[in-house]
């Protein structure tokens, strides 16, 4: 039921989750074009697809993604990159996705490797994890959501240091300044803890969960009072679907709820 890929590869490692896993291993994970295309293809299909209902981003041990292709960009022009919308389509995995995409972040998430991460719903990752915007050693700066993203996640003083001196900061920090939900002592664990996260969102009603992946986002785009207002008409439009009233009265009647995905 999976498409062949070059530099990715899907499975469907528990019911209701879709899995990404970015297979580069060569140039650990650098995000080319192409792959930036298959992994657009692969998760507009687990966004289409009735048998997903939350999806797992990850790469190997040694690298969540060590970056853009820098050899790709090297020889770009101002006018190639501005004609072709250059990393535009980076864009799709937080514009057109709908279901929850959970990164599963181990060894180097440099870059539009780290942006990438940024752009998931839930990030996870080993301590150990290698996060950084090095973008600024190559000449350039982040060009994937990292400056804005980042700042938002960490404050303007410490995204303002990592951008400008491209230093590079663990799974540890990344925990502790509120970027990475959750961290694991090793790879297994990362993996694992990822699953059971995934499966217990798959086990929702998926048109709550998908409307909770959007109110969540608003609060990143909207100033407070029309994010609450967004919120409040999204939640007044969810009396309109069958699971509401399958998960309320479930709960008065101390049942399970077997939820209708509409
Ligand atoms: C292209 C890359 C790459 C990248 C690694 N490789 N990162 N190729 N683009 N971003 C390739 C190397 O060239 C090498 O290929 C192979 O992967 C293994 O890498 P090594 O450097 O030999 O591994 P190691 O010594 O373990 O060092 C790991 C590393 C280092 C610290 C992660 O590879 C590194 O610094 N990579 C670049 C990180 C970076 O600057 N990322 C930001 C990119 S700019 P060969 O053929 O030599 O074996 C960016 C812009 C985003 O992301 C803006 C828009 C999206």
């Amino acid at each position: 039921p999976f498409r062949s890929y070059e530099f990715i590869e899907t499975s469907q490692p528990r019911p209701g989750v879709g899995q990404v896993t970015l297979n580069r291993p060569k140039a650990l994970n650098a995000l080319c074009s192409p792959l930036i295309a298959e992994l657009n293809q692969a998760l507009a299909d687990f966004d289409a697809s009735p048998d997903v209902r939350a999806i797992l981003l990850t790469g190997s041990q040694k690298a969540f993604a060590a970056g853009a292709d820098i050899k790709e960009m090297a020889p770009l022009t101002f006018s190639e990159a501005y004609t072709t919308s250059f990393i535009e389509s980076w864009s799709s995995l937080t514009t057109n996705v709908k279901k929850p995409i959970i990164a599963a972040v181990s060894g180097h998430a440099l870059g539009g490797g780290c942006e990438l991460a940024l752009m998931c719903d839930v990030l996870y990752c080993t301590e150990t994890a290698n996060f950084g915007q090095p973008e600024i050693k190559l000449g350039t700066i982040p060009g994937a959501g990292g400056s804005q993203r980042l700042t938002r996640a960490i404050g303007k003083a410490r995204a303002m240091e990592l951008i400008l001196t491209g230093k590079n900061f663990t799974g540890r920090e990344a925990f502790e300044w509120g970027v990475a939900a959750r961290t694991f002592a090793t790879w297994d664990e990362l993996l694992e803890g990822s699953l059971k996260t995934a499966e217990t969102i798959a086990s929702y009603s998926k048109v709550a969960v998908m409307a909770a992946k959007e109110v969540v986002n608003k609060s990143q785009d909207l100033p407070l009072r029309d994010g609450v207002e967004y919120e409040r008409r999204v939640f007044h439009s969810l009396f309109g679907s069958n699971d509401q009233k399958v998960g309320m009265k479930a709960f008065a009647e101390k049942k399970k709820a077997e939820w209708t995905d509409n």
